[in-house]
């Protein structure tokens, strides 16, 4: 996942942010043991998935589409977006959040979007790969965002985005060169990790340090295992929200469990794993199922993301680490941030004060225009948009000036010259 959709997160997270102008950073972490919980409300919480919303595989012969997103499969199984896989921008971000309580992504790309009108809004893009010729005609925004564009000019939907929504380092889908570029089905070595991880076996809660523990483990497995592994800026925030994702929207809430708990049976059903009579694991792709008596969160997921997304830097600082490998696997290098940014920061000031909040913010405002001149003018007239959101936060931030960034330090990353994106 990459590019838009990041571009949405720091939105997101820049107009969340606005209010905690100086040492946001301190501000989150300091929060984080103190979390409030929302009591148990089990009749707004539950997610009947009976009569028009039961499971229905989908019907690959018959065009349907599915793709790297468990959450937007699970909604087209139940029906809450088309079984089809096509849908409109509206729609998805609306039962994102009523669903599964996805508040982030949708109230921003919305406020944005309805900037540009309802018909923005309306358009569809596929959730999967690339639609049947037969619908093209009536595909929008998304097929042009999402449009590859060294792939003719033809809208890919979500599973063909490697330069635009995707990155390496997934929670349980490969990365891109590891699997001839398959980065939209699930690994189940990687599931399988995830899913024995906690002390306690399957059946204990995956929690946010679980899964925290799973990014710090895919992360050194994209080190060792992927020579084209390439861990920019927007990658590694989209890869560390991608992670943090799993817990917040997959965990089951109860009276018991208010904050949400997160066991292995849970998990397996919303990523379409089964367990095979002898024991072994198996994967469906396109059958992820939200189960019977699911109880979603309690209040939507928005400014938590940031607490989780510092948690999880502190926890484990190579995550925040840009870089990749330059030549071959464990050859990982961080990237000269010195040389990058013109001296304006260093590896050493950089966890000084705002400046990683600075130079993240920064280098995603400078960084994505920069890949957006491949894409259609409207599109880049509305990611221009949003990134002018961030422009505030960062005079919240008291940012030092950073008017450019010299990509050639990016030159040396086989990852990122082959794919031949912006970070
Ligand atoms: C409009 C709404 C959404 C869009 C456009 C979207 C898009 C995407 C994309 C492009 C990816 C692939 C990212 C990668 O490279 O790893 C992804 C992954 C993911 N999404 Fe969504 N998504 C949406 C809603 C949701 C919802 C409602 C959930 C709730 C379960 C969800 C949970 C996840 C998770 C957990 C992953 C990581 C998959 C893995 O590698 O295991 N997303 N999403
Ligand atoms: C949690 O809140 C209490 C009381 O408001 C405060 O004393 C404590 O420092 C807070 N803990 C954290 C980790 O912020
Ligand atoms: C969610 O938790 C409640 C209370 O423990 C339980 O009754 C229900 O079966 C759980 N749902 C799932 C899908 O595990
Ligand atoms: C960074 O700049 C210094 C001084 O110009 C140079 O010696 C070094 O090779 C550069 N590093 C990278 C990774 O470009």
């Amino acid at each position: 996942m990459r590019l838009s959709s990041a571009v949405l997160i720091f939105a997101a997270v820049a107009q969340q942010c606005a209010g905690f102008p100086s040492s946001f950073f301190e501000n989150r972490a300091l929060h984080l043991g103190n979390r409030t919980v929302a009591a148990f409300d089990p009749a707004a919480q539950l997610i009947d998935v009976t009569g028009d919303h039961a499971f229905e595989a989908p019907n690959f012969e018959n065009g349907d589409l599915r793709g790297p997103c468990p959450g937007l499969n699970a909604m087209a199984n139940h029906k809450f977006i088309p079984h089809n896989g096509i849908v409109p921008f509206a729609t998805a971000f609306a039962q994102s959040k009523s669903v599964f309580g996805l508040g982030v992504l949708p109230d921003t790309a919305v406020t944005a979007l309805a900037i540009f009108g309802a018909d923005v809004l309306a358009l569809d893009f596929s959730i999967g790969g690339a639609p049947p010729s037969g619908i093209l005609g009536g595909l929008g925004l998304l097929g042009n965002v999402v449009v590859n564009v060294g792939n003719a000019g033809r809208p890919t939907g979500l599973s063909g985005t490697h330069n635009q929504f995707e990155s390496d380092n997934s929670p349980t889908r490969g990365d891109f060169y590891q699997f001839n570029g398959n980065n939209h089905d699930l690994q189940l070595p990687y599931f399988e990790s995830l899913y024995n991880l906690p002390a306690g076996g399957p059946s204990a809660n995956h929690d946010r340090d679980i899964i925290q523990q799973h990014a710090r483990n895919r992360y050194h497995q994209s080190v060792s295992e992927n020579p084209y592994f390439f861990y920019g800026p927007v990658e590694m925030v989209v890869s560390c929200a991608v992670h943090n994702l799993v817990y917040a929207m997959m965990a089951n809430h109860s009276a018991e469990c208010p904050q949400g708990c997160l066991t292995g049976d849970v998990l397996k059903s919303i990523y379409a794993v089964t367990t095979l009579q002898d024991g072994s694991l198996h994967y469906t792709p396109g059958h992820e199922r939200i189960p019977d008596k699911w109880y979603r969160r309690p209040v939507d997921y928005g400014l938590d993301i940031v607490t989780d997304l510092v948690a999880m830097w502190l926890r484990y600082p190579e995550l925040l680490i840009v870089g990749g490998n330059v030549d071959g696997v464990n050859t990982f290098a961080p990237i000269d941030i010195g040389n990058l940014t013109g001296g304006v920061y260093s590896t050493t000031t950089l966890l000084e004060g705002n400046n990683a909040a600075c130079f993240v913010f920064q280098a995603v405002q400078i960084l994505v225009p920069d890949a957006l001149s491949k894409v259609a003018g409207y599109v880049s007239g509305i990611l221009g948009d949003l990134l002018g959101a961030i422009k505030p936060v960062l005079d919240d931030l008291a940012c030092p000036e950073l008017s450019e960034l010299d990509t050639s330090v990016l030159e040396r990353y086989p990852g990122y010259k082959r794919t031949n994106h912006a970070v």
